[in-house]
């Protein structure tokens, strides 16, 4: 914005300052809709009626996520007016099929593109449907009803080979991103033992203090739950089986006794 006397004011700084946003003018200019200017701004535009509700497909996947907790991702909704992180997403939950949409509503999200469902029944199988819900209040159909069933942390025996069991599942998630090119790299167990940005990624019978471990989790100790472009993020048996490989040891052939009991 600028004053009258030719000062001039960058826009984020001038919404700092608290002044209302409009269109920069000079003084004695006209504005859109014959106002006039004022303090170098036009006043502001009257925001657009919005009779369109948001374009939302819904929930894409419901899967099990650790012990008792349910994940549902989805993409985020989009509308000609409210933003997308200002959408409202209004997740609703039954424990028969087709009873979601009648369900109460468990939870309104906004700006997320998942949801993990906390402290449910190992073995009960959980129904779940979303609708979104834009500024003006206008609301999307419900999408399809996704499903899933709570389990508890895997158990996975001693003996993971890294081999046969852990590279696979790198190559199909994360080598993609961690093959090549610097940092942290997870084409072979060589590589993996070179670590990353933030050193070692495996200390070895540790997995609560591996970041190996630690990044495949809801609460990453640094940056982003792996992998990046997630969700979906690995399944609960492939976290446990690193998991399992690290309390193991982390050895590329597995040892008994490598870890004191
Ligand atoms: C789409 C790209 C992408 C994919 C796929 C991906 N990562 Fe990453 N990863 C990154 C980026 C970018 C960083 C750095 C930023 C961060 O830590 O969030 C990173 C960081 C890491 C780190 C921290 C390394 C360090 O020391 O800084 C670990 C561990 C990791 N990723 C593991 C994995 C695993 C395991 C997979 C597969 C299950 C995976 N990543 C898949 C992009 C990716």
């Amino acid at each position: 914005m600028c004053y009258p006397d030719g000062r001039c004011l960058p826009h984020e700084v001038a919404l700092r300052a608290g002044s209302p946003p409009g269109h920069d003018c000079l003084h004695g200019t006209r504005c859109p809709r014959d106002a006039s200017c004022s303090n170098g701004y036009c006043p502001a535009e009257p925001a657009p009626k919005d009779m369109v509700p948001p374009l939302f497909e819904g929930l894409i996947e419901a899967y099990p996520d650790g012990d008792g907790v349910i994940l549902l991702y989805f993409a985020l909704p989009q509308d000609n007016v409210t933003p997308p992180s200002e959408i409202e997403v209004e997740i609703r939950r039954a424990t028969v099929a087709g009873g979601a949409a009648a369900a109460p509503v468990l939870i309104t999200v906004k700006g997320l593109d998942s949801f993990r469902d906390l402290g449910l029944n190992v073995g009960t199988t959980y129904y779940y449907t979303a609708r979104a819900r834009d500024g003006a209040g206008l609301v999307s159909g419900f999408g399809v009803e996704v499903v899933a069933t709570a389990r508890a942390w895997p158990v996975v025996a001693p003996g993971v080979d890294y081999e046969t069991q852990i590279q696979p599942v790198f190559n199909a998630r994360c080598t993609r991103c961690h093959g090549g090119l610097g940092g942290l790299q997870l084409s072979s167990f060589a590589n993996l033992s070179l670590g990353g940005l933030h050193g070692p990624v495996v200390v070895a019978c540790q997995p609560e203090i591996s970041n190996l471990a630690g990044k495949l989790g809801p609460g990453p100790p640094f940056g982003a739950r792996m992998p990046r472009d997630g969700p979906p993020w690995l399944s609960l048996d492939e976290v446990a089986l690193v998991r399992r490989w690290i309390a193991d040891g982390a050895e590329q052939t597995y040892r008994p006794g490598a870890c004191p009991p």
